[in-house]
């Protein structure tokens, strides 16, 4: 068994290639630590010590879909709603870059207030800042993702939760797989950074069906894979679904994340919020397990507490200010430094020129 891993792990740091029966006995192993030690020699080798800061700025928490695990769905009444104005977000923006932020990620529900017309504005006006700009809005049409585009933002981030089409359909009513698949394609078309991931642990899923998840990561080549863990939450609907699953869902974060290195050794990997809210020090595990970027909340205290998708979230009280300042000595704590460019995945795909 043990030499089987030693087996695998070599092949993954000489060829950064992995079968999807391959990934699964990683899955399946005991030995979560050899899988990030590795994935930390990886992230060493391609990308060095530098981390980037991508200021998380979740500006509503409205949404028009209602996924069974999550504590935005619209069903969710215990859920107080907030929208910031679109001044506001370009001066949380403008804040963000005095903190040094390279990049803002704007985060909100699926809110139809936010018109194309007010999204462009918003976007453009931040770009003046010359800092790059990742949305985070969730599905939108083709031209839609063009006129962001087009206004300049540079990533999108829309995870795909699960590859497993029948438990996504499930999981997300009135949405589907299909659709999802297809904006990721659009993304990539219009030459955004393509961010994606999944969300590990929800009910009914499988280490299989997280092995085909990683190797549906790998196929469509992101630049940005986002792992996080589940965190059942009780104001949601989730428990109709069916029965929460046994995993440890911060130990099999950490590893998926670790595996993704191994196979996509020069993306960019977040330490999610969520790793930390199920451990005190998950995001410092994370980032020497593989992860090269943090998404440090920027949003101001009245707002991060009604944007609750899950119970438990870290850096509820505290200010933009605090977060940042207490990330960097984290970071240097661990003989890492904060990066002081915007952290592309690759320069050229974000100058792609639209007509
Ligand atoms: N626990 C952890 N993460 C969640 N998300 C949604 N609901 C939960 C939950 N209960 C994640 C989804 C989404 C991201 C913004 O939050 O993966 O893409
Ligand atoms: Fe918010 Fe540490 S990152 S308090």
């Amino acid at each position: 068994m043990e030499d089987n891993i030693d087996l695998i792990l070599q092949k993954s740091i000489e060829t950064h290639n992995l079968y999807e029966n391959e990934i699964l006995y990683l899955l399946k192993s005991k030995d979560t630590k050899k899988i990030c030690s590795f994935a930390d020699i990886v992230r060493k080798k391609y990308l060095g010590d530098e981390v980037h800061l991508r200021a998380l700025i979740e500006f509503s928490n409205y949404c028009k879909q209602n996924c069974l695990y999550c504590g935005l769905q619209r069903d969710n009444l215990k859920q107080e709603r907030y929208r910031i104005k679109e001044q506001d977000i370009i001066s949380l923006a403008k804040q963000a870059k005095d903190y040094g932020y390279k990049t803002v990620v704007l985060q909100s529900g699926e809110d139809i207030y936010y018109t194309v017309k007010k999204m462009a504005y918003i976007i453009s006006e931040i770009k003046k800042l010359d800092i790059a700009i990742t949305l985070s809005v969730g599905e939108k049409t083709f031209n839609e993702y063009k006129a962001y585009k087009q206004a300049g933002a540079d990533r999108y981030l829309l995870r795909i939760e699960t590859t497993d089409e029948t438990l996504y359909n499930k999981l997300n009513p009135q949405m589907s797989f299909k659709n999802r698949i297809q904006c990721l394609e659009n993304i990539k078309k219009l030459g955004f950074e393509v961010g994606s991931g999944i969300l590990i642990g929800l009910p009914g899923q499988t280490l299989k069906s997280i092995a085909k998840d990683i190797v549906y990561l790998q196929s469509i080549q992101v630049d940005m894979a986002g792992i996080g863990p589940f965190i059942y939450n009780p104001d949601t609907s989730i428990l109709s679904f069916g029965k929460i699953n046994q995993y440890d869902n911060f130990d099999l974060s950490i590893k998926v994340m670790a595996i993704l290195r191994l196979i996509m050794p020069d993306i960019n990997i977040p330490a999610t919020t969520a790793m930390e809210t199920l451990n005190s020090n998950g995001r410092i595990i994370a980032l020497q397990s593989g992860a090269n970027v943090v998404m440090p909340n920027a949003t101001e205290i009245i707002y991060r507490k009604k944007y609750q998708i899950y119970p438990g979230k870290i850096c509820l009280n505290d200010s933009p200010i605090h977060c940042r300042a207490c990330i960097e000595n984290k970071i240097k704590s661990i003989g890492r430094f904060i990066s002081q460019n915007k952290g592309f995945h690759k320069q050229s795909s974000s100058n792609v020129v639209l007509n």
